[in-house]
């Protein structure tokens, strides 16, 4: 019979790979968590149209990503291709803007999108992200870019760049707007391509076609049609990150995937990834919320790519620490005979019950295949337990990663590993 596979361009972990997405995305978590941000939990599809209003019909994500199929009740529905949209849903549908702002929540989960697959680039990955909303501060702003810097470097990762740019205000991209479809007048545009422009200029910045490269590289750029106040607000942004030792390039050429994008916006790229260089991008959208029927609310945040972070941390060398990726367990019991195991299994359930991780080996096993079970499992230490041992209530303790060994008294096994564990610093 023929085995199933995995659906095209989707992302496994698994045991021996887990480990790593594990502690990628916990390192992520932690610095969002560490600077104030909550959990939010949200649905992995939602309305349609929330997608269609909130990320814009302009962008590919939308145009041509987007996993959407009617349910049972004939609704629309489409697996969430990026979070934030999701987050101001909720956050309007919750009032959650009417408590304390600004509201900060992050996100950890799987996002969707109908790309073609290649390296890096899946069709369901995973993102940490956060948002923070209800204040259109510049300090602000610094943060969230702080948060995603200090999970990269938590995880160990060196090269990488970050890329800012500022999208203005309205007034800022209204005048812009106006100069840039001037422009488009004097090019020979196909069909397609104006109209894409006529919903999002900018757009056009992102064609990867040779001859629209060029023919866009004279265009009027964003960043000279700044107000006076979205200029302040972008050298406030620049000063704190340089006060905060965050190397950055002003990179004016930058155009996010996602329409909602207003004032500061950035993206941090990897050297070691090949064409999908980008591991996480985000900014602010100062339209969002009221374009999605709630107040007139400025947010910011970002969406780190957890799957390309673990490629770039490989890429880097970064895992041959172990001990940071440890994943087997304190203590594992190896019982010899059959009445043995009926009281290892007791014992190792009294173990558990007291914090210690643990385990034992299960099957008919000898010795020898039993130790290499041990072994294998990555546990610290191994107990082996036959009739003579459960007799005299001594046994020997083996460190596994060094091979010493020491006699321990069964009945004092818990507080002994908690010992070790203490002494360890765990
Ligand atoms: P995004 O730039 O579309 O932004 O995605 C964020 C990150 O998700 C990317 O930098 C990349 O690392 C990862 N990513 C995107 N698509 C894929 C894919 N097909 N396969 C693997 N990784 C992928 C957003 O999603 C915004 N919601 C971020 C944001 C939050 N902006 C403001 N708040």
């Amino acid at each position: 019979m023929s085995k199933f596979q995995a659906p095209k361009g989707v992302s496994e972990y698994f045991p021996g790979e887990s480990a790593r997405f594990e502690f990628v995305r916990n390192s992520l978590i932690a610095s969002a968590k560490g600077a104030g941000y909550q959990l939010i939990e949200l649905p992995v599809f939602e309305d349609t149209e929330l997608f269609k209003r909130g990320v814009g019909e302009s962008t590919d994500v939308v145009s041509k990503e987007m996993y959407t199929f009617e349910d049972r009740g004939g609704r629309s529905i489409t697996l969430r291709p990026e979070g934030t949209a999701g987050v101001m849903r909720s956050v309007i549908e919750h009032n959650l803007d009417k408590g304390q702002l600004p509201v900060k929540v992050w996100y950890s989960g799987q996002f969707f999108r109908a790309e073609r697959p290649q390296a890096g680039r899946y069709r369901q990955f995973y993102q940490v992200g956060v948002e923070a909303i209800g204040a259109n501060d510049p300090e602000l702003d610094a943060e969230v870019i702080a948060v995603a810097w200090r999970g990269f470097r938590a995880i160990g990762l060196k090269n990488f760049r970050l890329d800012i740019t500022s999208l203005g205000d309205a007034q800022s991209r209204a005048v812009h707007k106006a100069d840039l479809l001037n422009f488009f007048e004097g090019l020979n545009l196909d069909e397609a391509t104006r109209a894409r422009a006529a919903i999002n200029p900018l757009r056009l910045f992102d064609d990867k076609r040779p001859e629209m490269q060029a023919a866009m590289k004279d265009a009027p750029r964003l960043l000279e049609y700044l107000s006076p106040e979205s200029s302040a607000h972008f050298d406030r942004v620049k000063e704190l990150l340089s006060e905060f030792g965050i190397p950055f390039v002003v990179n004016p050429m930058m155009v996010r995937g996602l329409d909602y994008y207003t004032g500061t916006t950035f993206e941090f790229v990897h050297e070691g990834l090949g064409a999908q260089s980008g591991i996480g991008g985000g900014g602010r959208y100062d339209g969002l919320m009221a374009q999605l029927g709630g107040a007139d609310l400025s947010g910011i945040g970002f969406g780190i790519g957890v799957d390309r972070v673990v490629l770039a941390a490989e890429a880097e060398g970064l895992f041959s620490h172990d001990e940071t990726l440890r994943t087997g367990v304190d203590l594992f019991l190896v019982a010899l005979g059959e009445s043995a195991k009926a009281q290892v299994s007791i014992l190792l359930n009294s173990l558990r019950d007291q914090g210690i991780s643990s385990d034992m080996a299960y099957g008919d096993r000898a010795l020898k295949g039993a130790m290499k079970a041990a072994d294998k499992s990555g546990a610290r230490f191994s107990l082996v337990l036959g009739e003579n041992e459960l007799a005299t209530g001594e046994a020997t303790l083996k460190n596994l990663s060094n091979g010493s060994e020491q006699s321990v008294r069964i009945r004092d096994l818990g507080p002994t590993m908690l010992a070790l564990s203490a002494q360890r610093g765990d």
